[in-house]
């Protein structure tokens, strides 16, 4: 039995969290995490390798227990309700888990079916299509370029229409053309309503897609706001005659502080060619 979530279930934030805590044995990996999330638009978890970015989608996903604090997803405690939890939302993970023997549509159909949903083959139909997947939908996975995988993942995700949808780094590892296709796939499933919150170390990324954006930095979010309010964190810099906005690396490097003391530095994105500052 497959019942359609009520979107309009909470009349507050989708996702609520609030003073998250997670060790692993000695190692403090979220400290207090605090951030909520309004029903759609796209929610970028900004932070370097290691910042915890993945244990927040774990918890929120149902798939760690948190130390201490509450997280709420879609109405639901994550800890309390946890099977509800699971039904409004979707995950795609770092690495795409699609089959590479079957081709697209039948990844599609077989996700369809699991989920027990009427016309398996007409939403794997109508995904292939939303996602530029149609010409490809009977060829292997492992003749898919990234970019297809990761797209053909996501739209995995979005069978069963669930109102929430967790993109952990949806980008890494991806080529430019990559990157940008599977860009265009998110923004068109904000588009359609659905809540995205999506990790991501890319500054550019968050940049392009998210509608706000929070930085997880040494345990906490450190600060949260639409791409306009974080910059307005700086003041534009006067550089002889010409006035120049803050970017967001400006921004991340100015609240993170430009230090290395903890592993490895943000990263700006390899893949886009580095445009000079007017
Ligand atoms: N199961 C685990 N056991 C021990 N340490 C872990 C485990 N999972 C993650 N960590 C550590 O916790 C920190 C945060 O990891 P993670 O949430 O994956 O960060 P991110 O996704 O931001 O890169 C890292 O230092 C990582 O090595
Ligand atoms: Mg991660």
């Amino acid at each position: 039995m497959s019942t359609p979530l009520a979107t309009d279930q909470v009349q507050g934030p989708v996702i609520h969290v609030q003073g998250l805590e997670k060790s692993y044995k000695e190692l403090r990996v979220l400290r207090g995490v605090d951030f909520t999330v309004a029903r759609g638009g796209i929610f970028a978890l900004l932070g370097s390798n290691g910042a915890g970015k993945t244990t927040v989608v774990k918890i929120l996903s149902t798939l760690l227990k948190a130390d201490a604090g509450t997280a709420r997803v879609n109405g639901f405690d994550v800890a309390a309700r946890a099977a509800d939890v699971r039904e409004s939302i979707s995950l795609t993970g770092q690495f795409a888990a699609v089959d590479e023997i079957l081709s697209g549509r039948e990844n599609l159909v077989l996700i369809a079916r699991l989920r027990h949903l009427k016309n398996p083959g007409k939403i794997a139909d109508d995904l292939l299509a939303r996602f530029a997947l149609t010409d490809a939908a009977g060829r292997k996975v492992s003749t898919y370029s990234g970019g297809m995988r990761r797209r053909l993942d996501i739209a995995m995700s979005l069978v069963g229409n669930p109102p929430v949808i967790f993109l952990d780094e949806p980008t890494a590892g991806l080529d430019p053309q990559g990157r940008i296709e599977v860009w265009q796939a998110v923004k068109e499933l904000a588009g359609q309503g659905t809540t995205v919150l999506l990790t991501t170390q890319y500054l550019d990324e968050a940049e392009q897609l998210a509608d706000r954006i929070a930085i997880l930095h040494q345990g906490r979010i450190i600060v949260n706001g639409t791409l306009a309010e974080l910059k307005q964190l700086l003041p534009p810099a006067k550089v002889e005659y010409v006035e120049k906005q803050p970017t967001l690396e400006d921004v991340f490097l100015a609240v993170v502080g430009d230090t290395h003391a903890e592993g490895p530095a943000m990263t700006a994105a390899p893949a886009r060619p580095s445009e000079e500052q007017r």
